[in-house]
């Protein structure tokens, strides 16, 4: 007779997919009996004009607003600071996003310290900070703007820490709790065309690594390995699609779907593509999905044994007849597709390629073990592991 440990799996509130959704943004304030919403954007969704059809939609509903777009590429605790002065001083009541995995990200912190005692610090994954994060924030509406980090669904917020109290360098840390979920995302996506292709197919290899690192994380989820599986079969059906042609709006719809579902499945646990990758963007011009999608070959060959059927299950979501395979043929089938999808949409040949300075790797190894995505990796690492991972990547 099998057991089972006590778990807690966590459905997002409401996701709205669909044409022309962003119109509908001062609808949903109302339904939260708001008055007045902090939009949270950056430079990038302003300039691509995007933020305005959000100001548009709320306008249309006859809703007044503040605006925060000093949100950086890795959001900083400082910004996060000045964030908060803004939702106090203009005396906001919802939150709205407005953008990829660095504005959702600070958005969810930004609300956070609307109703909890700063700073950040207590509140961090590494310190336990998921006890002390209580259920008071005011709403949050996620309108992501790239397919890629699926924030709007994940329980995580990454966060660069520049307190140098836990190291000698700035570094990522997480803020993770199931109310970090937006009250509302609203997938839109036509918002998402404009994306250049680089962009695109640096979101969506972040995606796939969601799917992939999910499936395959030590935690008993069975529902978010079945939501994992389908948006690797959407992703790779999609993702070449939309790097070669921007404006095929089914692709990017697929794509954005594809996105928020695999981030909705990694609430199983991530792996160590992420605990590496999460070193990168301080410390090197990596983005987020170009370090996990040069980093995801190398992993999953260090997991191979441990994960080998599983492998084998990704290799037929990613559309690999392996009817003539045994599963050990099947599980390389998949990292070999993994390559073949960097190689077309265009990805450094390794992290040198990619603006590392090799003789940070024992440094950033040592950090990739204090980040928490690793413990559900389906094999243990250690720090050698790591710094031999990185040099593996290089
Ligand atoms: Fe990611």
């Amino acid at each position: 007779m099998q057991k089972f440990q006590m778990q807690n799996y966590f459905l997002p509130p409401r996701i709205e997919f669909g044409d022309g959704a962003i119109q509908n943004l001062g609808e949903h304030v109302k339904t939260f009996d708001a008055k007045k919403p902090l939009l949270v954007s950056d430079a990038g969704v302003i300039n691509a004009g995007i933020l305005a059809k959000a100001i548009d939609a709320l306008d249309a509903s006859g809703l007044p607003h503040a605006i925060y777009s000093d949100i950086e590429p890795n959001p900083t605790d400082t910004s996060i600071t000045h964030g908060v002065e803004t939702y106090k001083s203009e005396a906001c009541d919802v939150v709205i996003a407005v953008g990829g995995g660095s504005v959702m990200d600070a958005a969810k912190a930004i609300r956070l310290l609307t109703t909890h005692e700063p700073p950040l610090e207590p509140y961090y994954a590494d310190v336990g900070g998921l006890e002390r994060i209580r259920d008071d924030m005011p709403p949050l509406i996620c309108v992501p703007t790239t397919a890629g980090t699926g924030s709007e669904v994940s329980q995580g917020a990454i966060i660069t820490d520049t307190s140098l109290n836990t190291t000698d360098r700035w570094r990522k840390r997480a803020i993770v709790t199931p109310f970090n979920m937006s009250n509302i995302a609203l997938l839109d996506p036509g918002i998402t065309l404009g994306m250049p292709p680089a962009l695109t197919a640096a979101t969506g290899m972040d995606a796939i690594t969601h799917g992939i690192e999910a499936y395959t994380a030590t935690k008993y989820h069975p529902i978010a390995e079945g939501v994992a599986l389908q948006a690797l079969r959407m992703l790779n059906a999609n993702i070449q699609k939309v790097y070669h042609d921007g404006n095929d709006v089914t692709a990017r719809g697929e794509m954005l779907l594809g996105s928020c579902m695999a981030a909705f499945a990694f609430q199983k646990g991530l792996g160590a593509v992420h605990s590496l990758a999460h070193q990168l963007s301080t410390d090197a011009p990596i983005p987020h999905g170009v370090a996990n999608a040069i980093l995801l070959p190398p992993v999953m060959e260090f997991n191979f044994s441990h994960a080998t059927e599983k492998y084998a299950e990704i290799a037929r979501a990613l559309g690999i007849d392996t009817s003539n395979m045994d599963s050990s043929e099947a599980g390389h089938a998949a990292i070999d597709k993994i390559k073949a999808f960097n190689t077309e949409l265009n990805m450094p040949a390794g992290l040198g390629a990619a603006g590392l300075d090799r003789k940070k790797i024992p440094k950033l190894g040592a950090d990739a073990m204090l980040d928490h995505c690793h413990k559900f990796n389906p094999r243990v690492c250690t720090e050698v592991d790591m710094v031999a991972l990185f040099e593996a990547a290089f």
